[in-house]
């Protein structure tokens, strides 16, 4: 495991970025696991300023996201899909037939799971995935549990990930009872991770999930498993 001090959340950025910028760097075709959330923001922020800089090419970059919620249309505002694009996708020169987010509003969401779960095995495996950290441990949307779910999956979603996420939304109401998310076996078979988790609020779960006991109670836990595990964290 390496861990990565940062100096704040612009240098946590920086430094994520960084990493992400070196992957495609050294190899222009990989596939990038991405991630929403609060965190991220900041590292696509500075991805996207390096891009105009020219010093980072994406039009050969694939990308896989780690989730989605059901029942929510891509061009909702509050859907996974919809954050990639602004935040990310139509800032950079990533191809959008190479960006996926899984279907929330498939009918079938049994076999989007299984469709997504084949698309990253057809890649070839994703080369990099960024990980933000929920406050129960939580990493995709891999809640605690009494087993580590495997694959690609439908989870119903908890109230504290509903109220940590509630923020997005004008009521707590309008918040998604149900997504979809990469599994834990999905997860762990990237060659490498990176995790980012910012501020105080995070330093408690991350020392527990780092250094505390693997287990599906704290799905982050497992990452302590990975044979290429970065860790970006500022606690200030
Ligand atoms: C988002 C995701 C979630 C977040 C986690 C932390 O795609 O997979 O697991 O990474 O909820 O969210 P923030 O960064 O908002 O604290």
């Amino acid at each position: 495991m390496n861990l990565i001090k940062a100096n704040g959340y612009k240098d946590l950025s920086r430094k994520a970025a960084n990493v992400i910028s070196a992957q495609v760097i050294i190899k222009p075709t990989s596939i990038l696991g991405l991630a929403t959330g609060s965190t991220p923001v900041g590292t696509y922020e500075q991805l996207i300023e390096w891009y105009q800089k020219g010093d980072i090419d994406f039009s050969k970059v694939t990308s896989v996201n780690l989730d989605e919620y059901c029942g929510i249309s891509p061009d909702n505002p509050q859907s996974y899909r919809y954050f990639m694009n602004q935040h990310f996708f139509n800032h950079v020169n990533i191809k959008y037939e190479n960006t996926n987010v899984p279907n929330g509003l498939a009918d079938d969401m049994e076999a989007e799971c299984v469709r997504y779960e084949q698309l990253i095995a057809d890649l070839g495996g994703i080369d990099l995935q960024l990980l933000g950290i929920g406050h129960n441990g939580h990493i995709g949307f891999n809640e605690p549990d009494s087993s580590f779910e495997k694959t690609t999956h439908v989870v119903e979603l908890n109230e504290t990930t509903r109220k940590a996420n509630a923020r997005f939304f004008e009521t707590l109401d309008e918040v998604p009872k149900r997504a979809v998310t990469m599994g834990i076996k999905s997860i762990m078979q990237s060659k490498k991770i990176l995790l980012i988790a910012n501020g105080p609020d995070k330093q408690d779960i991350i020392q527990k999930a780092l250094f505390g006991p693997v287990t599906p109670e704290i799905p982050a836990s497992i990452l302590q498993f990975h044979p290429d595990l970065t860790v970006v964290y500022s606690f200030e």
